[in-house]
């Protein structure tokens, strides 16, 4: 980073990019892509996956890093800055909210009719720096499971050194993996671990080491992926993994892959919760904001579907379910990692690889949290880092207890059934979905309505301009033909331009999409097919009890 004025630059566009990449190349595509995707049933759920980068990832992404260039602020204080007096939109989401409030208090589930009420006059109170500050909150429960399965990774570097990740079949990956999470200390010692590092970078404000080193580590676990990938598509039966991950049979869907694949996308990207705002606030004025959008976007989504392909064929080669859950890339790689020569060795690297990886992920959920209380609050850098990652801390030891069950902590599922009616069936599950897939797609969702209907796309859009010279103005035909700076495509009047299906997609397609998510998943909206009546199974004895015997004379 380098001094520019009164606040910090990346040293370059290139910084910029990297680190942002930094943040969204993590857990979220090695560890979560593969396991959601093969709880989903594989390539249709990988084709909404990637709508949703396309069709609300990209226009959110450039909403951020421009609502950060512009405002040069963490989340809270970029929505405070541009937080208008009274706003109609506002209330509206307000008055809505504290309806539904009141219907779910006379339906008698007071927990979620409280906590919806609520809500609603913090809207109306503080109106949309309210969104920065679910960022800040979602930040913390974000961390909280993230350091968990981070925690996990140092785990797994220890045992490949020992040499205990030679197993060959899948039980005993099954059996590893399992006694390894729910061990009364392990985890927990790892998680510790992954936090200290964690609160030790963002204390010391040391950003710029840890990226340099990310910049030649990330290549080289990108080279590793491509390693996997062959040893994986050369294993025996590979092909049924390569077949259930890029063909896509839509009638696997159910109606919550919408909204999983929606939360993936914004948790892959690190969008929805103020990241990408805080690290667009250090953006030089003269980057070109659309070219980084996409930059960051394509090596994310380039990683996800790479680590996908590593691990399909290998699941079907070896024998594992695709829907194994959280514990697919621990228990699958090692198994691949077997099969080639010095495959311990591998197994050290590619986990030391995963755990930088969620390190620069880490660093970017601590550093919303931090840079609110610093700028909000006054607190020392000091303060916020370490009282921020004490809280953190102690929220991931009740996931880190709870992974399997609610065995060690029955007292916490008690008062949340008391309060809320029902949970998961672990601490673990309630952190991630409520982060993944509600608050992210709802930051998501008043980030666009925000910059499509409040701040407006006219001011978004000489924000972008800064930097992008004609970029965001050229006509997208030349622009799609390479022909940008052509004298006879240089017409002044130009209506098909970048920036006009920008504004397009955040006032309406983007949002719309959302809603559509959330509606499908609540069930308000069925667009399931209806289930085919099942097929009763041909048993042969009674299709020969069926046959008269033929009378022989
Ligand atoms: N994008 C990160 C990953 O893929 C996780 C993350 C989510 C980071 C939200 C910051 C904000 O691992």
């Amino acid at each position: 980073m380098k001094k520019s004025g009164s606040r910090e630059n990346w040293s370059s566009h290139l910084g910029f990019i990297l680190a942002a990449t930094g943040s969204a190349v993590g857990l979220g595509n090695i560890w979560r892509f593969p396991y959601v995707t093969g709880q989903n049933g594989g390539g249709a759920f990988v084709l909404l996956y990637l709508a949703c980068i396309a069709i609300i990832g990209i226009p959110v992404m450039i909403c951020e890093i421009t609502l950060g260039r512009h405002t040069r602020r963490n989340p809270v204080g970029a929505f405070k800055q541009l937080n208008p007096s009274s706003c109609a939109l506002a209330h509206f989401i307000g008055l809505g909210m504290m309806l539904c409030g009141g219907l779910l208090l006379c339906m008698g589930t007071f927990g979620w009719g409280l906590l919806t009420m609520l809500m609603g006059i913090l809207v109306f109170r503080f109106r949309w720096t309210l969104v920065g500050a679910i960022g800040v909150f979602a930040g913390f429960t974000i961390l909280s499971f993230y350091s968990v399965v981070a925690g996990w990774t140092i785990g797994y570097i220890v045992k490949a050194v020992t040499g205990s990740l030679q197993f060959t079949d899948v039980t005993a990956a099954e059996n590893v993996f399992g006694s390894f999470i729910t061990h009364s200390y392990w985890p927990l010692l790892c998680h510790l671990v992954f936090m200290l590092m964690t609160i030790y970078i963002v204390y010391h404000g040391v950003r710029g080491g840890i990226e340099k080193w990310s910049k030649i580590l990330m290549p080289v676990l990108f080279l590793l992926l491509v390693l996997l990938i062959i040893r994986g598509l050369t294993l025996p039966g590979a092909i049924e993994g390569v077949r259930f991950y890029l063909s896509p049979d839509f009638s696997k869907l159910t109606a919550q892959s919408v909204l999983e694949a929606l939360g993936l996308a914004f948790f892959s990207l690190s969008l929805g919760m103020g990241a990408i705002i805080t690290y667009g606030s250090y953006v030089d004025k003269n980057d070109n904001i659309f070219t980084a959008a996409l930059a960051i976007t394509a090596l994310d989504t380039i990683v996800a579907l790479l680590a996908g392909l590593a691990m399909f064929p290998a699941v079907f080669a070896m024998g594992f379910a695709p829907s194994v859950g959280p514990g697919l890339v621990f228990q699958v790689l090692p198994t691949v990692f077997n099969q080639i020569p010095l495959g311990a060795l591998w197994a050290v690297i590619f986990f030391i690889l995963l755990c930088v990886a969620a390190l620069t992920s880490a660093i970017s959920l601590l550093e919303v949290v931090t840079a609110y209380f610093i700028d909000e609050r006054n607190w020392p850098r000091k303060k916020a880092a370490l009282v921020c990652g004490g809280v953190i801390f102690l929220l991931g030891c009740l996931c880190a207890v709870s992974v399997a069950d609610w065995e060690r902590i029955k007292w916490l599922e008690t008062s949340i059934v008391a309060i809320f009616g029902s949970t998961h069936d672990s601490f673990f599950n309630v952190m991630d979905d409520i982060s993944s897939n509600w608050l992210l797609p709802l930051g998501g969702l008043f980030i666009a309505l925000f910059v499509g209907w409040v701040w407006g796309p006219n001011q978004a859009i000489k924000e972008i301009r800064h930097g992008s010279k004609n970029f965001a103005d050229v006509h997208l035909w030349s622009l799609l033909a390479g022909l940008k700076d052509d004298p006879s495509h240089s017409s002044d009047v130009h209506v098909v331009t970048l920036a006009s299906l920008w504004g397009i997609f955040i006032r309406f397609i983007s949002p719309v999409a959302i809603l559509i998510a959330f509606l499908h998943t609540i069930g308000w909206l069925d667009i399931k097919r209806p289930e085919p009546e099942p097929v009763q199974p041909i048993v042969i004895e009674d299709l020969l009890e069926k046959i008269p015997p033929v009378e022989v004379e």
